[in-house]
């Protein structure tokens, strides 16, 4: 037990892990519980209705469990979905995870920005309503890749994936005359959790040089303020790794540098 704050991080998967590494660092004396909803990954792959009945009862019987004082929802493909439905069922206050269009076309010096997704999200309502508000004159590419959360979530279980297969999934995102930097798209934002697990490969394998917003360090910044001045001591205070599925999954000694080296429970 401990009487530091709790903080719920849920993704379908291990994407939600590149926000969790930044809101332990934000809050380093919180005691984490992360739960990967494996059982019904790719979220990617359901539609809306499918999301919305798996999300709002589960996240019910978590908050019932683990008491968070917070909650977030690490996920684009969820929170441009179910954000509205858990805050109208639910007190605990949650942060969400979103495409982060808005800062994303403030800095693009060519006006051509890409938003990189899962098919889920970049046809979600919610991904075109804060285009129509935020795109500031900027031409917005919507991808939405098939694989790349179940490529990111391979690489991650040590099973390595071509660059081929990253590179086809990127493509789409660079607009324009590549040998016209003052034209051709310069901004990508990674729309999915899981993407800034990749990111070293996909700056290596992009046909040109462009900005990458991973909005994780903003969310981790809302999770501070949200919660306030920190309770208790800075110790750390343990964390929980929770798979829906119940699968063994072996990967504790990859997944605790993103706990800021806590022991999974
Ligand atoms: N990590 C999730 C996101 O941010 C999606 C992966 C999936 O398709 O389940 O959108």
């Amino acid at each position: 037990m401990t009487n530091s704050e709790t903080i719920l991080v849920f993704d379908s998967g291990l994407g939600g892990l590149t926000v969790l590494r930044e809101v332990v660092a934000a809050r380093p004396g919180a005691h984490y519980v992360y739960v990967a909803d494996d059982a019904f990954f790719p979220y990617g792959h359901h539609d809306e209705a499918e999301i919305i009945a798996r999300v709002v009862p589960l996240m019910g019987e978590l908050i019932g469990t683990h008491d968070p004082d917070l909650v977030v929802i690490a996920c684009n493909t969820a929170s441009t979905l179910v954000l509205s439905h858990l805050r109208a069922a639910y007190s605990v206050p949650f942060v969400g995870t979103v495409p982060a269009i808005k800062p994303a076309c403030a800095q693009s010096r060519t006006r051509r920005v890409s938003v990189l997704g899962t098919k889920g999200t970049v046809k979600r309502e919610y991904t075109k309503a804060l285009i129509r508000d935020f795109a500031q004159g900027c031409e917005v590419t919507l991808v939405g890749s098939p694989e790349l959360a179940s490529l990111a979530e391979a690489e991650l279980r040590g099973a390595p994936v071509s660059d081929e297969a990253l590179a086809a999934e990127l493509a789409p995102c660079f607009v324009g005359d590549p040998a016209d930097a003052t034209s051709r798209t310069d901004t990508v934002v990674l729309a999915c959790t899981h993407y800034p697990l990749l990111l070293d490969r996909l700056r290596r394998l992009a046909p040109w040089p462009v900005d990458w917003i991973d909005p994780a360090p903003a969310i981790a910044r809302r999770v501070s303020d949200l919660l306030g001045p920190r309770i208790g001591a800075l110790a750390q205070s343990g964390a929980e790794m929770i798979f829906t599925s119940n699968r063994a999954h072996g990967l504790s000694a990859t997944l605790t540098p993103f706990f800021g080296g806590r022991a999974l429970a």
